[in-house]
């Protein structure tokens, strides 16, 4: 039995990964509308959502998850059927420097948004309802060289980040266990893809490697991340929205670990090729800086509860992935002196006194 939403609420449909779920969703869903919440932080961009925007189907509100009212007004008016929750503060090395936006935000705004979520739902005004929460893998804490994150590892976050999303993680928990309401919780790992703002290590490498500035690599560079192309993880995302029984948790992952320094040479190389530098140029920006305080040294997901119950499996492979990534950041360096100018520059002369990277 499926579930066919028919008025969906996206947060942080602006940012990195939202939006890349709304150009998917609405391609594939001509009968669903979907309203975009987000308050554009840094990092959210509303260019992330050109081609979208003049769909009848779409509706962008600038606004904060934690706006109790508005939030009740939306789901009301637009008799919401489904609350997909991206919206999030998401990066590690800001929650360290800044701890308190990720709990208000990560903590809090989801606490209200599930509030709102559950009076909606028991008001009985639309027929049936989810609410997916969309979280992360980090929320499992750290690995050693072997083994796997599983659905029934227990949540040890060691980031102020990941400790403020295994919050909202049990929060989503207890609204199901308590008030019996039907959300899902899906833990994905490391993405990469299109849209995807250049403070993360991905993107922040090919700016870098186009800027012939350096290559930061934190400690020594052999710490293991999980990468999945961005829209599998959306594609997964949909297909536990409609398949998954109320109440369950699931993980997302591709089963693709790579070592920070192996991806770092892997970008550097293929960016010699199409930026027609010397073989080796682009490895010769690589600088070894100071480890990130408490920095997780492996995660590695097992999705295979996913593929089992609900069919899903990745589409794309890294490499095809990785090099469509690049070749988008090439085509679209517009986008990207957009995005690091204003207040992301601003943040990093406050940070650094320097200039953006
Ligand atoms: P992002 O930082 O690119 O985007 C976050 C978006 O949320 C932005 O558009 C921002 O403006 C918006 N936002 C922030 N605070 C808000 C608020 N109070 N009210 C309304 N909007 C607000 O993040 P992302 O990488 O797209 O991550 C999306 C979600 O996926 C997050 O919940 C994150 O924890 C989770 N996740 C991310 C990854 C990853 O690799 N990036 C992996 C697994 C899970
Ligand atoms: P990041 O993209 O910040 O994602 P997360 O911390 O959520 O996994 O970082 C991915 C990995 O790359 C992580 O191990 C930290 C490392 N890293 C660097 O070595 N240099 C960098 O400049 C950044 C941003 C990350």
């Amino acid at each position: 039995m499926s579930f066919v939403p028919s008025s969906i609420l996206v947060t942080g449909g602006a940012g990195f990964i939202g939006s890349n779920f709304i150009h998917s969703f609405m391609a594939g869903n001509p009968d669903c509308t979907v309203i975009n919440l987000d308050c554009l932080t840094y990092a959210g961009n509303l260019k992330n959502l050109v081609g979208v925007e003049q769909s009848l189907r779409y509706r962008f509100v600038k606004g904060d998850i934690g706006d109790a009212a508005l939030v009740a007004g939306l789901l009301e008016n637009e008799r919401v059927d489904a609350v997909v929750h991206f919206a999030a503060e998401s990066h590690v090395d800001r929650s360290i420097t800044g701890p308190e936006i990720f709990v208000r935000t990560n903590v809090l705004g989801t606490q209200i948004l599930l509030e709102e979520s559950r009076k909606h739902w028991q008001s009985g005004r639309v027929s049936d309802f989810r609410y997916l929460q969309i979280s992360t893998d980090e929320v499992y804490g750290s690995l050693g060289e072997t083994g796997f994150f599983t659905e029934e590892t227990p949540l040890t976050a060691n980031s102020p980040y990941s400790a403020s999303k295994a919050g909202a993680d049990l929060l989503v928990r207890a609204y199901h266990e308590t008030f019996g309401m039907p959300t899902l919780n899906t833990r994905c790992s490391n993405n990469y893809g299109p849209y995807h703002f250049p403070e993360k290590l991905i993107p922040l490498l090919i700016h870098n490697i186009i800027n012939r500035k350096p290559l930061p690599v934190y400690g020594d560079g052999l710490n293991v991340r999980d990468w999945l192309h961005v829209r599998d993880h959306g594609a997964a995302v949909e297909t536990v929205l409609k398949k998954a029984v109320p109440g369950s948790v699931y993980n997302i992952g591709g089963n693709n670990e790579w070592r920070n320094i192996d991806i770092v040479n892997l970008v550097c190389d293929l960016l010699d090729e199409r930026l027609q530098r010397a073989a080796g140029e682009n490895r010769t920006l690589i600088t070894f800086v100071k480890d990130r305080l408490g920095h997780d040294r492996r995660y590695a997901i097992d999705a295979s509860k996913l593929k089992q119950d609900l069919g899903w499996s990745p589409a794309y492979t890294f490499e095809q992935g990785i090099a469509e990534t690049i070749d988008w950041y090439l085509a679209n360096q517009e986008w990207v002196t957009e995005v690091t100018s204003g207040s992301y520059r601003e943040y990093y002369q406050q940070q650094y006194g320097g200039g953006a990277r």
